[in-house]
């Protein structure tokens, strides 16, 4: 079949914004934005529905046809036009039916993923030259003209709630040893697993965990990295919390790997377990059909990441947190799509380093 007669769509995925007087069309699924004429807009318009190469040169016929052409060869480049059924076609559907009610502002989730990171091995004068150069903004904010009154100030309580609190540290290095199976588990159980279900009238039986969630949804899921594990194989495990287990992954595992699953933070490979957190936006999105819930789902990772860290501290391990991901790498070797389902934190442990104790 030639080109012409080629089925083509435009990409849903698109956002269309004015820069610096430029007119830019935004692909926020592929990440890709380009400086268009508002002639373009008209070309991606036509082929909202799917049409023929044929079809648009006839639409756009008081135009030269090697123009036309020329634009939509162009525009197939910068896949904002998608062959109709093909992978890229189906994975741009695929973000329309299982994020259509936070559309357009959920496009944000798509635009940071895999962002570009400083390169490990750049000098410390390099890496400053990336920051403004105006002062860094004052760390703590006061009302002025306003009056204060002085709180009375605690001593640290002799009690172990307020002492963990206290002692949670983000760690870095690590002995060496491997991380006890129950500790993995009380790890999982604590911040990830069911304590309960309680019963609603409206939406049936739902769980309830140590962190909240908005509407009970809880959107989140949880794969551990076992790097060193007492026990348990180096691999990549599924936590299946309704029944505390977990069920092993076919993707192969190094440190190394689980260091590029991190943005190749060099500690991240001498820790002993990671915790990649997801979530599967449906849950959520199914009651709270408003982008705003969007915001939810990131506030529960917080939540499960300082539970998580608050039982690595008590249970005397090194916990850490980090944002910085190569999602899509992660998330191939989830087996996950990225869309319905997509990584969004990390958290991790190790042993305490002689030095912390
Ligand atoms: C959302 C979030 C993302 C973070 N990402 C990283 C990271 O990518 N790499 C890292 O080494 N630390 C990361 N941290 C840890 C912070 O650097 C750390 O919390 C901060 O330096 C304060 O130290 P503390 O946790 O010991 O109080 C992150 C923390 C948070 C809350």
């Amino acid at each position: 079949m030639g080109r012409a007669s080629l089925k083509l769509q435009s990409a849903s995925c698109q956002t269309v914004y004015w820069e610096s007087g430029e007119l830019r069309i935004a692909n926020y699924l592929t990440r890709r934005t380009f400086a268009a004429s508002p002639a373009a807009l008209e070309v991606i318009r036509f082929f909202s529905s799917p049409r023929t190469i044929q079809d648009a040169l006839f639409e756009f016929r008081s135009y030269s046809r090697r123009s036309v052409a020329k634009a939509i060869l162009q525009m197939i480049d910068a896949e904002l036009l998608l062959e109709y059924g093909s992978a890229e076609w189906q994975r741009d559907e695929l973000v329309q039916s299982s994020w259509r009610p936070w559309l357009p502002e959920g496009g944000f989730h798509f635009m940071t993923k895999d962002a570009a990171y400083v390169p490990r091995d750049w000098p410390m004068a390099e890496r400053l030259k990336t920051l403004p150069s105006t002062p860094a903004p004052p760390q703590f904010k006061r009302v002025s003209g306003a009056e204060t009154i002085r709180l009375p100030w605690h001593a640290m309580a002799d009690d172990v709630f307020f002492e963990t609190l206290h002692a949670r540290r983000t760690h870095r290095e690590f002995a060496n040893g491997k991380l006890s199976l129950p500790d993995l588990s009380r790890l999982l159980q604590t911040t990830w697993g069911v304590q309960g279900y309680f019963h609603t009238d409206i939406f049936g039986k739902l769980p309830y965990k140590t962190s909240p969630s908005g509407g009970a949804r809880h959107p989140g899921e949880v794969y551990v990295v076992a790097l060193r594990v007492d026990g348990l194989e180096r691999a990549t495990y599924h936590y299946q919390a309704r029944d505390h287990r977990l069920a092993r992954l076919p993707a192969k595992l190094s440190p190394r790997l689980a260091s590029a699953y991190c943005a190749d933070q060099g500690y991240i490979a001498r820790a002993a377990a990671l915790f990649i957190m997801t979530a599967v936006f449906a849950r959520t999105m199914w009651k709270y059909g408003r982008a705003r819930a969007y915001r939810t789902v990131l506030l529960e990772a917080g939540h499960l990441c300082q539970t998580f860290c608050l039982t690595a501290t008590r249970l005397g391990l090194a916990p850490f947190s980090t944002a910085a991901l190569k999602d899509s790498l992660i998330e191939r070797d989830l087996g996950l799509d990225g869309i319905s389902e997509s990584v969004l934190y990390v958290a991790g442990v190790g042993l305490v380093a002689r030095r912390h104790i």
